[in-house]
């Protein structure tokens, strides 16, 4: 009988300082996904960005410690793929060309994945792909352009400062205008990787330094004092919006040990325990910050609760964390619809916009 299965190459890795966190939403996905009605292809990308074909049984090592995880580079064989060659991986250490990929399901976190860069090389290679295009992605990873676009769509933001390579911010005048504690963050990162909270002016010197260790641009935001809820996004032309959870961190802020280091570090709660009306209205600028951005497939949009009442938008991430238990697919699972469904339902939804654009004209 012809195998008439969709072949889904699993993209993850990366070279990216959330390459850890894609290891484990790539096993996570490759243990999930229905076997009935996709041929997995897995594709290792390691930290200096080089395209893997790991062995299949055998990808990661130390597959269960977050802190030990890793790609398994042995016997590997490395590949590229070709500029419109429909889906086709071309073997660089052997010569010849595999046979082509049907869809793309890129789980990369942060730069290099999830801004724009590997979208495009997609969309070059003519081969559909999970998730946003170029625009949404770009436009959703940097918090300066991503702030401005929502800021013009009329949706709540907090106050923020952008400062470029080579700027030398003034704590005394940026206090003054933005009060403190403050936080200090890359314009293009992800997983708290380089953000601070910061209320002297030491610690504000380190944390400048720091972020513009991971970005040329860097944002100083005024602190938002509130409950962190999130709510997921899933669809093209008619996105829809999940349940809202709630992130209960344990530490003094929502930071890199505490979504992936200590077991501790904060708590998910789904549904929030928040009214009705709060919940209707942070659905509403989840979809309505989703379209701004020109996002398709998936996005997880964070928000501050502020006690007074007030909703604030921190961030979208077109990319979010996707092992079974991160919020996104636990929304969804709140919502009806399971792990192995979702991802069906992301890969679909990558082939329909893939056919839509396909019939676009390409000359005049
Ligand atoms: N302006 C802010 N006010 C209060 N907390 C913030 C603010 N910005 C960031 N944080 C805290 O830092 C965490 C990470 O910041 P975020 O902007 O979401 O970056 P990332 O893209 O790395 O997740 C948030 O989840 C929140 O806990
Ligand atoms: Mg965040």
């Amino acid at each position: 009988m012809a195998n008439n299965k969709l072949r889904v190459g699993i993209l993850f890795g990366g070279k990216s300082a959330e390459h850890e966190v894609s290891l484990q939403s790539a096993k996570n996905v490759a243990d999930a996904i229905d076997r009935d009605k996709f041929d997995v292809v897995l594709i290792g990308i390691d930290k200096s960005g080089q395209w893997l074909l790991p062995d299949q049984s055998h990808f990661l090592l130390d597959a269960a410690d977050p802190k030990l995880i890793k790609l398994n580079s042995e016997n590997r064989e490395s590949v590229a793929l070709v500029p419109q060659g429909g889906g086709g991986l071309s073997n660089l250490s052997a010569g010849g060309t595999h046979s082509a990929i049907d869809v793309v399901f890129p789980i990369l976190h942060g730069p290099f994945g999830e801004d724009g860069t590997v979208q495009g090389l997609l969309k070059l290679a003519g081969v559909p792909f999970v998730g946003s295009g170029v625009l949404g992605s770009a436009a959703g990873m940097d918090k300066d352009v991503m702030k401005r676009l929502l800021r013009d769509a009329g949706i709540p933001v907090a106050r923020s400062l952008t400062c470029r390579h080579g700027d030398v911010p003034d704590f005394e005048a940026i206090s003054t205008e933005i009060g403190l504690p403050l936080f200090v963050k890359p314009a293009n990162m992800g997983s708290s990787v380089g953000v601070h909270k910061v209320s002297d002016q030491d610690t504000f010197a380190q944390a400048v330094r720091d972020a513009f260790d991971y970005d040329t641009k860097i944002l100083i935001e005024e602190f938002i004092d509130g409950r962190e809820l999130e709510c997921a996004v899933l669809g093209n032309l008619q996105p829809q919006a999940s349940a809202v959870g709630e992130i209960k961190p344990s530490h003094d802020f929502y930071s890199y040990e505490a979504k992936y280091i200590d077991e501790h570090g904060a708590g998910l709660e789904i549904p929030a325990d928040i009214p009705d009306s709060v919940s209707t209205r942070i659905r509403e600028l989840a979809v309505q910050t989703f379209q701004t951005l020109d996002c398709e497939g998936l996005g997880r949009v964070d928000c501050f609760l502020k006690s007074n009442g007030e909703i604030v938008v921190n961030e979208i991430n077109t990319m979010p964390g996707f092992t079974k238990i991160s919020m996104y697919p636990q929304l969804w699972e709140a919502s009806g619809i399971s792990y192995t469904d979702l991802i069906t339902k992301l890969i679909e939804l990558g082939l329909e916009r893939f056919e839509r654009e396909r019939k676009l004209k390409t000359s005049f």
